[in-house]
This record gives structure tokens, sequence and C-alpha cells, in this order.
């Protein structure tokens, strides 16, 4: 049986980032364990080249698209080398293949009378010559009205829409204004299909129910037709028989999945119809859950369509989310593999992902507390540990000669949690592979601490050795089950136990390493200290919110002080601050400022205050900081997120640099912020805050 299986192909538009890599990690651990297991199995993926953006941002850049998906071809195959994707090939859609596949595909589907033309009005740019796809228009969102919006959807209100209905809609690339153009264009029947895919649903047992459900209420909803013609100017394939009509990309794009398939199969003399053509294959993707449609919809009706396989399994995982939420460029979580790599043991992500992978679309999240606490107890503390522990002593004492031993009773408990370790592997359950590992660990290093070698090698030799050979087959044994996980620090831990073919699941998973003689051991696996993955901004220490003065008197003991009583809504709070100079008392009483909430309580001259106002200055002019956010709420600094330090001592605040410009405030380069609020400096002034 030949096993195919796939990762989505990466768009050759921007880096590899610790999003993607979820999906690469879970896939490679997967092929990883099928080949540990002897299956006859390739990993094939390519970049995804094709598309308006990579034309757009090739042309913006003053490059041809060719150049542009080279260099991210390279990029793209340095980043997965550094975490171990070890994909038997790694292509791109721009190839030789994936076009004669793709007007096979084409060709085909138009002669089943799956695809017609028709007349589609289109957004176009009369000053970019150039149809614009709806992330290309901005404009003002026909429902809230917000300015700025997508094409298709607004960010604010959610609302979906069609590009007609934007307000005032601009090209995003020169602002002109588009008109409604015709286009002639090519469309799949999908519906042709429902029957179909809903028995070819309803029969598979492999693919997650979630996912089946969705697709079963969308086909039954009614499947639409599919638009897969794109107009010039496109980087693409163009459509045979046709001028300037190219393949919208994602017809090509899964079309590369055969396309890296035949590619890897001329390079090593066999066929592609053995994976997709033949009765003993599998075809196994992995994708995000984002791309649910095109695979269970689209990509199986074409291939329904020619004749091909079907895919056995589709697996799909959840989002990559960072301390709970989203990742994003200005919170500083939108991490690049690169950035990871240059701060993180590129495996111990690898470590991580898999103790948070299962067969489910839920999110995976990475908190970096919880990323070094389980490297640190299971990777270093348990199966590390023990390792050094053993091998050094066995080295030491032993010359790294291993005995006869027997212990039936642990040696079949621990057989038993292994085989429980490799049904979760097949079940794409990582996370309780990783947990089963770890009792396995837990027994041996049991085993080591209360049979105490150390002391036992004084009284009798031979048990000593006995117990260390067992030790070292228990860690054989982990270090077999782990290699999915940790390919570099296994292939260590092969050649110190002198097993130069390779630990495999037939040979190691066993106790069958006797009169056998190890290398000299090294430190396996070291200890994290801190995990610096997410840049902290140091405005993540600040609390801000909105008060209302109630309240103004003079401070008995300075002349420039006010002592303010302030209402939080929770609580009202007495704050000393310096602005008598630029208010008089009847100014200030009632308007809502920004305080700074969270500052160490302090004595100013003798009074208690707790907190302390934001003003802007500039050239002896002071204005304070106003808001119509309702008092109490809290005012957000963009894209940071509060730490929840109490107690900020006045030297951390003042390490802040604040600012406000043309009616806004920042702190930092980041804007200060409050739900359908404005934050605005009294005066209109511009300059420093503090
Ligand atoms: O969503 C994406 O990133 C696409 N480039 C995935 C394509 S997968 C396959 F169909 F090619
Ligand atoms: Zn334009």
């Amino acid at each position: 049986m030949k096993i195919l299986v796939t990762s989505a192909l990466p768009y050759a538009n921007g880096p590899i980032h610790i999003g993607h890599l979820v999906e690469y990690i879970q896939t490679d651990i997967f092929v990883r364990f099928l080949k540990l297991s002897g299956e006859d199995v390739i990993y094939c993926c390519a970049d995804d080249t094709h598309g308006t953006p990579i034309e757009i941002n090739a042309s913006q850049l003053g490059i041809s698209p060719e150049a542009l998906i080279q260099k991210y071809y390279n990029e793209h195959y340095e980043a997965f080398k550094t975490f171990f994707v070890n994909f038997d090939n790694f292509y791109t859609t721009n190839s030789k293949e994936n076009k004669e596949f793709s007007d096979y595909f084409f060709t085909k589907l138009k002669d089943n009378g799956d695809i017609y033309k028709k007349d589609v009005e289109l957004t176009y740019c009369p000053n970019c010559k150039r149809f614009l796809p709806d992330r290309y228009v901005r404009g003002i969102c026909p429902k809230c009205k917000s300015a700025d919006q997508y094409g298709d959807n607004c960010e604010k209100c959610n609302t979906t829409y069609d590009p007609t209905e934007l307000l005032e809609p601009k090209c995003s690339i020169c602002n002109a204004t588009p008109i409604r153009k015709s286009s002639g264009h090519y469309f799949f029947k999908l519906s042709n299909y429902s029957d179909r895919l809903q028995s070819w649903l309803e029969k598979n047992d492999s693919l997650q129910k979630e996912v089946k459900n969705y697709l079963l209420s969308w086909i039954k909803e009614g499947l639409k037709d599919w638009d897969i013609t794109r107009d010039a100017p496109y980087f693409g394939f163009k459509i045979v028989g046709e001028e300037d009509k190219y393949y919208y990309v994602w017809l090509d794009a899964p079309i590369g999945y055969i396309a890296s398939c035949k590619n890897y199969c001329l390079k090593n003399g066999i066929s592609y119809e053995d994976y997709w053509k033949s009765n003993d294959s599998k075809i196994i993707h992995f994708i995000g859950k984002d791309i649910i449609y095109f695979h269970f919809l689209f990509w199986p009706a074409m291939l329904m369509g020619v004749g091909f396989n079907l895919p056995e399994n589709i697996v799909v995982h959840g989002f990559l989310t960072i301390n709970n939420e989203k990742m994003s460029k200005s919170r500083g979580t939108f991490i690049t593999a690169k950035e990871c790599a240059d701060k993180l043991n590129p495996e111990y992500l690898r470590y991580f992902y898999a103790t948070t992978l299962s067969h489910s679309l839920k999110d995976i999240n990475l908190d970096t507390d919880d990323l070094k606490s389980r490297i640190n107890s299971e990777l270093a503390d348990n199966f590390g540990n023990l390792t050094n522990r053993c091998l050094t002593f066995l080295f030491k004492n032993f010359g790294g000669t291993l005995s006869q031993f027997s212990y039936p009773e642990l040696e079949n408990e621990i057989l038993e949690l292994a085989t429980k370790v490799i049904q979760h592997y097949k079940n794409l359950e990582f996370h309780l592979a990783i947990r089963t590992i770890m009792e396995i660990g837990i027994i041996g290093n049991k085993f080591f601490q209360d049979s105490a070698p150390w002391a036992l090698i004084k009284t009798d030799k031979d048990k000593a050795q006995a117990l260390l050979s067992f030790t070292t087959n228990v860690i054989k044994i982990m270090g077999t089950l782990l290699k999915p996980i940790l390919p570099e620090t296994i292939n260590k831990l092969e050649k110190i136990l002198n097993i130069e073919r390779g630990f495999t699941i037939a040979d190691d998973i066993n106790f069958n390493l006797k009169n056998h003689t190890i290398n000299k051991p090294s430190i396996l696996l070291s200890k994290l200290e801190d995990v610096k993955l997410v840049e902290q901004h140091p405005s993540g220490n600040l609390l801000l919110k909105a008060g209302k003065i109630l309240t103004v008197s003079d401070h008995p003991n300075a002349d420039k002080l006010y002592i303010l009583e302030v209402d939080f809504d929770t609580e009202v709070r007495q704050i000393v601050s310096g602005i008598k100079d630029h208010y008089s008392k009847e100014a200030l009483i009632g308007k809502t400022s920004v305080f700074v909430y969270n500052l160490t309580k302090a004595e100013i001259r003798g009074v208690a205050s707790s907190g302390m106002i934001l003003a802007a200055k500039s050239e002896g002019n002071l204005g304070i900081i106003l808001t119509d956010a309702p008092k109490g709420s809290v005012i957000e600094i963009e894209g940071v997120k509060f730490n929840g330090k109490t107690n900020l001592l006045i030297k951390e605040f003042s390490k802040m640099t604040f600012s406000s410009k043309k009616g806004e405030v920042f702190c930092e380069d980041k804007k200060l912020i409050a739900k359908d609020s404005k934050i605005y400096p009294d005066k209109d002034i511009e300059g420093v805050v503090g």
C-alpha cells in the first residue's frame, strides 16, 4: 500500500510563521511515525505561487512574479528544514507538471459538461486597467458607515456584502474610483456532484464528525457554481483556448498536490498513477479549518470528474493562538519561523505543539510559560535526566556494556503502554501519545531511583548492571516513540546507544538490547531558561482608566498642586495633580480624563495620592487628556495587552514616553483607544504627555 501525505501549499507571498508551522509539524510528525512503522509513505508539498496578490506585490517591488516566488521558495525551504519538516518533495505550483494537469482537468471537466462560460459584471479599475478582487477595493461600509473597509465585508460590524454595495469605493492600489465591467468567465457546476459528494462524505468514517456535519448542511442548502476564471493581468496558467484569461489560483493549487507527487515519482522512477489511480494507495491531506470548502467540496468533485482517487482522509486542525489571542503584528505575536528559531530550539516547538495536538478543530494555544514547564518537566526532567543518569553510570562503571536482565512484569507494563502510544499516533492524538510516553518515563525513573544502582554497585555489581541494562532499554523504547517529534535529539540518542541503523517500531519496541556496548553519552536535552518569544511592550505594565473629576481643592502644602476626587465608577479616588497653573477648579470639575490607575500609592507633600492624570505639554502650555468614554472604562493601548501588574512604580512609569499628535494620544508608538470613544488632548496640544 502506497501512502501520499500532503500539507496545504503555503502562498509564496510571505514568510512561514509559527501559525503555519502547526500544520507542517503535525503532518511531519505523522509521516515520520508512518515511516517509523515501516509504511511506504511519501510527504509532498509545494509553494502555492499564483494569484493577484503575488502579481501585484511583484510589480510593486519592480521584480517579476517568478523572481518573487523564487525568493519565497528559498525562504520557505530553509524554514521547513530548520523545523525538521522533512518533505520527500517540496515543489512549486508554477511547474510544467502542474500546467499539464491543470489543462487536463479543465478540458476533461469541460468535456463532461461540468464547466460552462457566462458573462459576469465585476469591479474594474480604469486607471490600473485591471479587475479588482474584493480585497483590493476599499470604501465605506453600507451598514455601519465605517470608512476604509474591504469590498466584501466590514471589519467593524462584520457585515458581508457585495462590492457594488460599498459606498464611495476606491481602488486600493491607485485610489481611483472603480467601475463595473463585464467579462466572460468559466464556471464549474459544483452542484453536478452534490449527490456523489454527499455519499462520499457519509460513507467515509475517517473524516472528523464536526467537519462532516458542516459539509452535509452546506450540500443540503444547495451548492453554488464556482467561478474558476481570472482576467489579465494575473500570474497563473492561461486557460486553454483563451487569451488573457487564467485559471483562478484555487483551481491549480490543489492540482499542485498531484504535480508535486508526479515530480517526485519522475525523480524516483515510479508512476504517479500508483498514488492517484491505484486501488492500493491512500491519499491523506492535512489542512486548516479555513480551507475546508475547497478541500471537501471543490477538490473531491474535480477528482471525481477526472476519475482520480479521492483522499482517504482530510485532517483538519484549528488555528494557533498566542496567549489565547489571534496572532497579530501589532501585539508582537506575528512570529516568523526564522524569528522563532532564533529564540527557541525548533525541536522544543515541535514538542510543545505535539503536546497540544489532537484530532480536532480546536485551536492550539501557545503559552510560553506552559511551553517552558512542559519542556523542563517532561523532556528535560523525565526523559533527559533518566537518559543522562543511567547512560553515564553505565558507561563509567561498565564501559557501556549491557548485560542480561529480566523484569517481566515491568517489561509487560511498558510494552502495553508503548502499544497505546502507537495507537495514539495512528489516531492523530499526539497529546495522548506524549502523555503515555511520559508514563513510561515515570515508571523508568521510579525503578531507577528505587533500585539505586549507585549503592548496589558496591555489593552486587551484576545486579547493578542488569538494572542499568533494563533502564537503557526503557530509554530506547521512549526514544523510539519520541523519534517522530524529536528527530535530531533521537538521532543523537541512536548514536549514543550505538544503533546506527536507526530506531524503528518493529526493531526497538522491545527489551532485546542486551550484550551490546553503547558509546560515550553526552547531554541530550537541556532545560529552558526564559523563553522570550513574544516581545513585551513596556506599556504592558500600564493600566489606564477614564475617571470623572468630582471635586478640586487646593493642596495645603504646595502652591502648584490640586487635590482631585475622581470617580472611577466602582470607586472614588483622591489624586494629587500639578495642573493648578493651567486650570481653574471650575474648568476641571465634571471633566472625564485619562488616569494611570495602577500606580503605587504615594504621599505627595503629606497628601495621599492614588493615581495620576495624563496631560500633554508643549511650550509652557498644558492640556489634560480628555475622553468621552464612560467613567471607569479601561483605556487600551492599541495592540498591547495589559499584563495585570499592580503597583506600577513612578520610576517604571517615567520610562514610558507618551505624546499627542493630530488630536490623538500615543504611548510609545501605540495609540490610546477606547471602544466607540474619542481620546484627545484638551486645547489641541501636541507634545509630550506625562
Ligand atoms: O490557504 C492557503 O494558504 C492556500 N495557499 C492553501 C492551498 S492548499 C492546496 F489546495 F493547494
Ligand atoms: Zn487602480
